[in-house]
């Protein structure tokens, strides 16, 4: 192994999640047991542009499996958007000796892997991101934490709106994927759950289900609204004039991206990274490491980034039928 590849780079990119910590911890030891030497690319693209690169040792990483954020910091870089900051991003690595990179992000840091793979500097993307939408794995790292920590919240505040006998609508975040409101909505018994993938626009069916639920004596009606629907506190103001509930929008926010990673986030970050270290260290390139079918594995780039990804129509329907 690793006849041509001496050194390589790992960096997170976009928004953090939690596990990234994991899979940086299992890129740098899986390649230095591979004998490749490794560098670490501070905050993402904009940290290779400003050549923001330090060596990693096995100790680097220690005591970062269980720690949420990215001991590397993460950014969002427009210049790397541009042909000129991705050429200027090849010619760095090479400057430090980097044959190839790990980027750990979500489906717009693919963009850049692909930009990067294309001027001769060897890629492979992990999913990082809590909203679980990249269409070739079933897997993202940050996904099952995030759910978790939503879910705590949300039976938080249902303690209160029972209390008060009120209604609550709770923002998710997932940008334009409803995934974690599907399954808060779900594992929450929510009684309304908002997708972007599915919104109707019908506030109308909403308001009668929550008249309808205080007729029958239930004393709380909890929404989970996605972020790719938002608008919770007008939503809250309108729902409130027209039942004559009180109603209340809470919108979770960034606590749902911090945090220790659960177990299952560990666990796949590690396994994911320590496969992007070995098929890096194997001279591949432009390739995605995912779980799918219940295996890991790993597509092509080009590839994964033509895939669609939606709501399961099964999983839909039973979150309608289960929230009557
Ligand atoms: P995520 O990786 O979580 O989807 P973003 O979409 O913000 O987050 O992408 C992260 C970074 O990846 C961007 O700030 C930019 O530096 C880089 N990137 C995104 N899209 C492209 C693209 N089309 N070409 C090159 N780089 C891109
Ligand atoms: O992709 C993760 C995510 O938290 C999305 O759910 C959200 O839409 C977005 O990032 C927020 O990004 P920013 O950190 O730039 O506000």
């Amino acid at each position: 192994m690793a006849d041509e590849i001496k050194t390589i780079g790992v960096l997170t990119s976009g928004g953090d999640a939690p596990g990234m910590n994991a899979a940086i911890r299992a890129v740098v030891r899986k390649a230095i047991a591979n004998g490749v030497k490794v560098k670490g690319i501070k905050k993402g693209y904009q940290g290779l542009l400003n050549e923001e690169i330090v060596d990693l040792e096995k100790k680097d990483v220690s005591d970062i499996i269980q720690r949420g954020g990215t001991i590397l910091g993460t950014a969002r870089c427009s210049e790397f958007r541009t042909e000129e900051g991705q050429q200027l991003g090849a010619e760095i690595c090479k400057k430090h000796g980097i044959d190839g990179i790990v980027v750990i992000g979500g489906d717009g840091s693919y963009r850049g892997a692909q930009a990067l793979s294309k001027h001769g500097i060897n890629t492979i993307g992990l999913p990082g991101t809590i909203d679980l939408d990249i269409a070739c794995t079933d897997y993202t790292i940050g996904f099952d934490t995030a759910i978790n920590t939503a879910m705590d919240a949300i039976d938080k505040v249902r303690d209160t709106s029972s209390s008060h006998e009120r209604c609550s609508i709770i923002e998710v975040m997932g940008r334009n994927a409803g995934y974690i409101a599907l399954w808060c909505g779900v594992a929450n018994g929510a009684e309304d759950i908002l997708l972007p993938e599915r919104y109707d626009y019908d506030e109308q069916g909403i308001i009668n289900n929550i008249i309808n639920n205080r007729k029958r004596g239930k004393k709380h009606h909890i929404i989970i609204n996605a972020e790719g629907i938002g608008h919770s506190t007008s939503m809250a103001r309108r729902i409130e004039a027209a039942t004559g509930i009180e109603t209340r929008a809470t919108i979770l926010g960034y606590m749902q991206r911090g945090g220790n990673p659960t177990c299952k986030d560990r666990f796949f970050a590690s396994i994911m990274g320590a496969y992007a270290a070995d098929i890096l260290c194997e001279g591949k390139t432009n390739r995605v490491v995912a779980f799918s079918g219940g295996d890991f594995t790993d597509f092509d780039i080009d590839e994964a980034l033509a895939m669609k990804k939606d709501i399961s129509e099964y999983q839909y329907d039973v979150s309608k039928a289960l929230s009557m």
